[in-house]
């Protein structure tokens, strides 16, 4: 019999690795890869595309619940390739916007839980292990301290940066800010999550520390 398909959750802050981790993770067990953030990102692009107000919570909402998203290597959004689009600082600004909106973070989780019933899953975003899946059978909270991370976000190739590396970090610590302080379903790390610091670890370091908490 093969082994029962999991759901691991990813948490963290910005830059902590969870993007690349949470992909080679999915590789090597066979399993489908879900950026939560690419979700509130596209639908933060899509309201922009299509001139909605992005303090409008229930037209943002809306958008939410109509988009149809394309999660894999290219990030589509209703047929729109928005891969690099989605990586700039001003993207980073309007995703946190609508992910402070109780409707479209609704909206989102319902579509989020739905990705289960392709069997194992490793989704990753803030809220995964407290609210997406609180019953996950794997949780991780991925950390590293704010220098490491501004670093590797300055060099992520996928990543408009917004230029000098001090400017990356003073961006970065203000949008864990708003992410960890928001009314709804904020940054926290889930009671029974393992917390690994990433600092000074390699991809491959973390994946297979990972692994060894994964047990079908
Ligand atoms: O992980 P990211 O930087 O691509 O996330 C974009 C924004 O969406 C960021 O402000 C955090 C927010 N987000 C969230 O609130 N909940 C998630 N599950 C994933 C991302």
């Amino acid at each position: 019999m093969s082994p029962r398909p999991l759901i691991i959750a990813i948490d963290g802050p910005s830059g902590a690795g969870k993007g690349t981790v949470a992909r080679t993770l999915a590789a090597r067990l066979g399993y489908t890869h879900v950026d939560t953030g690419a979700m509130y990102r596209a639908v933060a692009w899509m309201a922009g595309h299509k001139g909605v107000d992005l303090s409008d919570e229930d037209a943002v909402a809306v958008i939410a619940d109509a988009a149809a998203f394309e999660l894999g290597p290219e990030i589509r959004v209703d047929g729109h390739d928005i891969t690099k689009a989605i990586r700039t600082p001003e993207m980073d600004a309007a995703a946190g916007m609508v992910a402070r909106h109780p409707k479209v973070r609704q909206s989102l989780v319902r579509r989020q839980r739905a990705y289960a019933a392709q069997g194992g899953l490793v989704m990753e975003g803030r809220d995964i292990g407290t609210v997406v899946f609180p019953d996950a059978d794997v949780k991780v909270f991925l950390d590293a301290s704010a220098d490491e991370r501004a670093r590797r976000r300055a060099h992520d190739p996928a990543h408009t940066a917004s230029g000098q590396i001090e400017q990356v970090a003073t961006a970065l610590a203000e949008r864990d800010r708003q992410d960890s302080t928001r009314k709804t379903s904020p940054l926290a790390m889930a009671g029974d999550a393992v917390r690994i610091d990433t600092t000074g670890m390699s991809v491959d370091q973390v994946v297979e520390r990972v692994l060894t908490l994964v047990k079908p």
